[in-house]
């Protein structure tokens, strides 16, 4: 295996495959360092998106950390029932979606929920809802700091919508929201975007407390700045998710000193020439969203050549003079997206400090 850490399980034998493997040692060891990245965890608001798994959440719970981010209500669900009590589901709820947010306030009135939203008429519908059935719902605006995926623009037409939250009955207004995932790179260059970048939710804030509306969180930031955001005045809480399991996709673009916890376990099912394998690792097996690289394989030397990618098969050249596999060997994939990876299964087989699968948990949000 090419990484310092033995992935290799003893009985794999009894993993049928394609399986998501959890290492929880692991796991254990990633909460920790962006505990020492962070001086604990009272910042912290980790997006449970990657893991989606009542297990973890526990695990980060049982480690000290108090607040938790999300993005439907089937993951906020899941977090208030294993007793979350500060639940923010970063996604603006529209539709039907509106009632599902207000139910979960309705079940579970010890948890404070807090949504995101960046539209006034869907805003205005969350508050009628919430008012029909009796709820209080924090909101935090999404301001658009340059990802251009959602969220009001910082300044004028933010303090608009701070101000219309204020006078809502059922809502109350929480603060501000900014997502970094435009940012690129790493080191200093990295860090001085993701900064420039928050700093115009923050410029926001002040204008939005010079007309007098108290705006306590400003929550910023995925893997790509948080640990820029984090340092950045007026900031209250950073809100990473894929550091949980991490992947080759950030692990080969950021430097941060997280390990890789969640694996697919695939197997070889044909040799259909000298340099060809076939995985049972297709779309359906592990991220079905990224490009070329799909995946680094731990136990396979060499450049390999990604060639068809169909639902259950992944076909492979290998690099010349590199030993064949043969059908039945169990290969070791370190996917390059975990969280799309994760959400393709029921459950995931988990490994023990030993190298043995003791215990299955149960992926219990994925879907929507
Ligand atoms: C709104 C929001 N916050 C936080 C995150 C977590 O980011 P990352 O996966 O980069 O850690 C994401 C990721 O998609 C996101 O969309």
């Amino acid at each position: 295996m090419s990484s310092d850490i033995d992935y290799t399980i003893k009985n794999v034998d009894e993993i049928p495959s394609p399986a998501l493997v959890v290492y929880k040692d692991i796991v254990a060891r990633n909460i920790q360092t962006i505990g020492g990245l962070l001086d604990g965890y009272d910042r912290l608001r980790p997006h449970i998106k990657t893991h989606k798994m009542s297990a973890v959440a526990k695990m980060e719970m049982d480690a000290g950390i108090t607040k938790f981010k999300c993005a439907t209500p089937k993951e906020a669900a899941l977090l208030a029932a294993n007793g979350a009590t500060d639940v923010m589901i970063a996604y603006p709820p529209v539709g039907p979606q509106t009632r599902r947010v207000v139910d979960l306030a309705q079940i579970h009135s010890n948890v404070t929920f807090r949504v995101i939203g960046d539209d006034a008429p869907s805003i205005r519908l969350l508050s009628e809802a919430c008012v029909d059935a009796d709820v209080s719902i924090g909101v935090l605006i999404d301001v658009n700091t340059g990802m251009n995926r959602t969220g009001a623009p910082p300044g004028e037409p933010s303090v608009a919508l701070a101000k219309l939250i204020d006078s809502l009955d059922g809502l109350t207004f929480d603060g501000l929201h900014a997502y970094d995932g435009h940012v690129k790179g790493d080191g200093e260059p990295r860090q001085t975007k993701a900064k420039e970048s928050v700093q115009l939710a923050v410029d926001t804030r002040k204008q939005i407390e010079a007309v007098g509306i108290d705006c306590p969180y400003v929550v910023a930031s995925g893997s790509k700045g948080f640990d820029a955001t984090d340092e950045v005045d007026g900031v209250t809480e950073v809100s990473p998710g894929t550091w949980i399991f991490w992947d080759t996709g950030y692990g080969e673009a950021l430097a941060f000193p997280f390990s890789w916890a969640a694996l697919v376990v695939s197997r070889v099912i044909s040799t259909p020439a000298d340099d060809l394998i076939t995985l049972d690792a297709g779309n359906k097996g592990i991220n079905p969203d990224v490009p070329v690289p799909h995946f680094r394989a731990l136990n396979l030397d060499g450049e390999l050549e990604f060639l068809v990618r169909n639902e259950e098969h992944q076909l492979i050249r290998l690099e010349p003079g590199v030993k064949r596999p043969n059908v039945g060997d169990v290969i070791y994939l370190i996917p390059k997206h975990v969280c799309t990876t994760v959400n393709l299964y029921d459950e995931a087989y988990v490994i023990d400090s030993d190298g043995n699968w003791t215990e299955t948990w149960s992926i219990d949000a994925r879907g929507h």
